[in-house]
């Protein structure tokens, strides 16, 4: 079993791609504390992995408040003694609209940069001095495929901090590195993981745009939620040790045509 005995903490881990990340990591020997604002949700999730024979611990957090972040950090030193692999999947763009930039109230600017990019620094932050001191460590961000291309359905200040993430991922993993730590990404294209993305799908494109998305994929389809998971447990990994500073995207060769 590839992660047996693995510490691992998965933001946002109680549905969508969340989910999928800890229902495999613990379906592979890894003891999982997922996070979230939902409780009933995240009881759930926890009860169904259980369920499947897998070791799962929930932790509510809000992973853009420093508190519920360190909170969330020493339930899962308490419970098993450090972390092995955090892996930052909480964000979206918070059913914020796609509009023209002069309508993005700074606000909304706000709150969405704050779960994309404050979030991931809360976390990193919080288990980096534990990392550093056993010497090993991953952690694996999600970015996205907008900070590449910028949004299809989704908004300026997302496809902003997403692509904030690329950076923010090889610069940790260059500071991170001497202490046997390894820091990547994950950029997926549109993945429809749950009602909410498949919502804004649906709303946010026509069925002519959606045809010319697909056209601009070299594969000329939407990827799974496995398509996901099978890439972010790799970096994960042990196979993944020498690789470090990364943003591996995942798209279906988007930039190919
Ligand atoms: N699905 C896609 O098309 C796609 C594409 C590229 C990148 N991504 C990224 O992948 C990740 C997961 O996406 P998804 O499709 O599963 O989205 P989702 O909306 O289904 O799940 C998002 C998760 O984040 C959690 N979350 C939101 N705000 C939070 C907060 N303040 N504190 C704690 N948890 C919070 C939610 O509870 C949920 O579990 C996100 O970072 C998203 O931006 C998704």
């Amino acid at each position: 079993m590839r992660f047996q005995g693995k510490r691992a903490i998965v933001t946002g881990g109680n549905r969508g791609l969340g989910r999928s990340f800890a229902s495999r990591l613990a379906g592979e020997g890894g003891r999982v504390m997922i996070a979230g604002r939902d409780q009933a949700d995240l009881a759930a999730t926890a009860a169904d992995i259980q369920a499947a024979g897998g070791e799962c611990r929930y932790q509510p957090t809000d992973v853009t408040q420093p508190e519920q972040v360190a909170a969330l950090v020493q339930a899962t030193v308490e419970a098993w003694g450090g972390v092995d692999i955090l892996i930052n999947n909480a964000g979206g763009s918070m059913d914020v609209p796609k509009t023209a930039i002069e309508e993005i109230t700074p606000d909304d600017w706000d709150k969405v940069v704050a779960l994309n990019l404050r979030a991931v620094y809360l976390c990193c932050r919080a288990v980096a001095p534990l990392m550093k001191a056993q010497r090993s460590g991953k952690i694996v961000n999600l970015s996205s495929m907008a900070a590449r291309l910028g949004g299809t359905i989704t908004p300026l200040q997302y496809s902003s901090s997403k692509a904030a993430i690329i950076t923010f991922t090889r610069h940790l993993a260059q500071e991170l590195g001497p202490y046997g730590i390894n820091v990547n990404a994950v950029a997926p294209s549109v993945i429809l993981s749950g009602p909410r993305v498949r919502k804004m799908w649906d709303e946010r494109l026509s069925e002519q745009e959606k045809d010319a998305f697909l056209k601009r994929s070299s594969l000329r389809r939407l990827g799974t939620v496995e398509e996901i998971t099978g890439p972010v447990l790799f970096l994960c990994s042990q196979e993944a040790g020498f690789i470090t500073g990364v943003t591996l995207d995942v798209n279906g060769g988007m930039f190919s045509v």
